[in-house]
C-alpha cells in the first residue's frame, strides 16, 4: 500500500516535473520577431528588451537589418519575401501631420492614411501571409485616439480607425493569428520634445511601453487596443 503509495506520489511528481518543463520551454519558446520600426524612441527600448530572449529583425526606411516604407506595399511585400516566415509582427512607425483644424488641407490628411492608417493595415494584410499559425501581429496608435489634444484632427483620426480595425480583423483574420494594437500616452523618452503638446499629461514609463508590447506578443489577447494613459 505504502509502496503502492510511493509508485504513484512518484509518478505524479514526475509528472508535474514534465509538465512543467514542458509549460517553461514553451513559455521561453524563441521566437522570431520583426520590428518595424524597432530604431525609434519606442521601438528601441522594445527591440532591447525582446532581444535579450528572441531573435529580432530591425525595419526602418533608413536603417535597420531589412529597409521599408511602409506607406508603399510593394516595399512592405519585399521586406516580408526577404525576412521569410515569423511569429511575431511588430509595427512601431508610422506618421500624421499635426496642424490646426483650420490650416490642415486635404493632402496633409493623406499622409496619416497612407503612412500610419493604410501603412500598418497593409503590415496586416501582407505580413499575415507570413506569420506561422498562431503568430501575432501587434500595431501602434496612441492617446490621442481617445484623449485629442489641440492640432491632432488628423493624428486622433487616424488612431481611432486603427482601434476600430484590430477589434473587425479579429472576426475574420484566420490561422489563429493574433492582432492588437498598443495605445499609448507619451512616453517618456519623448516627454521632454513634446509635453508642450500635451498639458497636463503625465509621462508613461519606458517600462510600462514596453511591457504593453510584451502583453500583444507574448500574451493570449486578440483583438485588443492595449491602452496605457498613465
Ligand atoms: N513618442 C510617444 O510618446 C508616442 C506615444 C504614443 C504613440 N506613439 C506612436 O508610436 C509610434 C512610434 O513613435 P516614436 O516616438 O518611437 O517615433 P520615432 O522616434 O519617430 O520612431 C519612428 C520609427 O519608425 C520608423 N519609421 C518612420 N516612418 C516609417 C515608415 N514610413 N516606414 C517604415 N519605418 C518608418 C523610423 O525609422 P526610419 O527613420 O529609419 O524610417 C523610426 O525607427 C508612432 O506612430 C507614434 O505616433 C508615440
Amino acid at each position: 500500500m505504502l509502496n503502492k503509495f510511493n509508485c504513484f506520489f512518484v509518478g505524479s511528481f514526475k509528472w508535474s516535473i514534465f509538465t512543467e518543463k514542458q509549460n517553461q520551454t514553451e513559455k521561453n519558446k524563441i521566437m522570431k520577431l520583426l520590428i518595424i520600426g524597432g530604431s525609434g524612441t519606442i521601438g528601441k527600448k522594445v527591440t532591447q528588451h525582446f532581444k535579450s530572449k528572441h531573435e529580432v529583425l530591425v525595419a526602418g526606411r533608413f536603417s535597420g537589418d531589412v529597409t521599408v516604407d511602409i506607406k508603399d506595399s510593394n516595399s512592405i511585400k519585399s521586406m516580408f519575401e526577404k525576412v521569410g516566415s515569423l511569429d511575431a509582427i511588430l509595427s512601431i512607425a508610422g506618421d500624421a501631420r499635426w496642424a490646426s483644424f483650420n490650416d490642415l488641407t486635404e493632402e496633409d490628411y493623406y499622409i496619416g492614411i497612407k503612412s500610419k492608417l493604410m501603412g500598418q493595415v497593409n503590415v496586416v494584410r501582407i505580413g499575415k501571409d507570413y506569420l506561422k499559425p498562431k503568430g501575432s501581429i501587434t500595431l501602434s496608435t496612441g492617446i490621442l485616439g481617445d484623449y485629442p489634444v489641440d492640432k491632432t484632427t488628423s493624428a486622433a483620426m487616424v488612431n481611432g480607425a486603427l482601434h476600430s480595425f484590430v477589434k473587425a480583423v479579429d472576426l475574420e483574420i484566420e490561422n489563429e493569428i493574433r492582432v492588437n494594437v498598443v495605445s499609448l500616452g507619451l512616453v517618456q523618452d519623448a516627454y521632454e520634445k513634446y509635453k508642450d503638446y500635451f498639458p497636463g499629461h503625465n509621462p508613461i514609463s519606458m517600462t510600462k511601453a514596453v511591457n504593453a508590447y510584451v502583453m500583444s506578443v507574448e500574451g493570449k489577447g486578440r483583438g485588443e487596443v492595449i491602452k496605457v494613459y498613465k
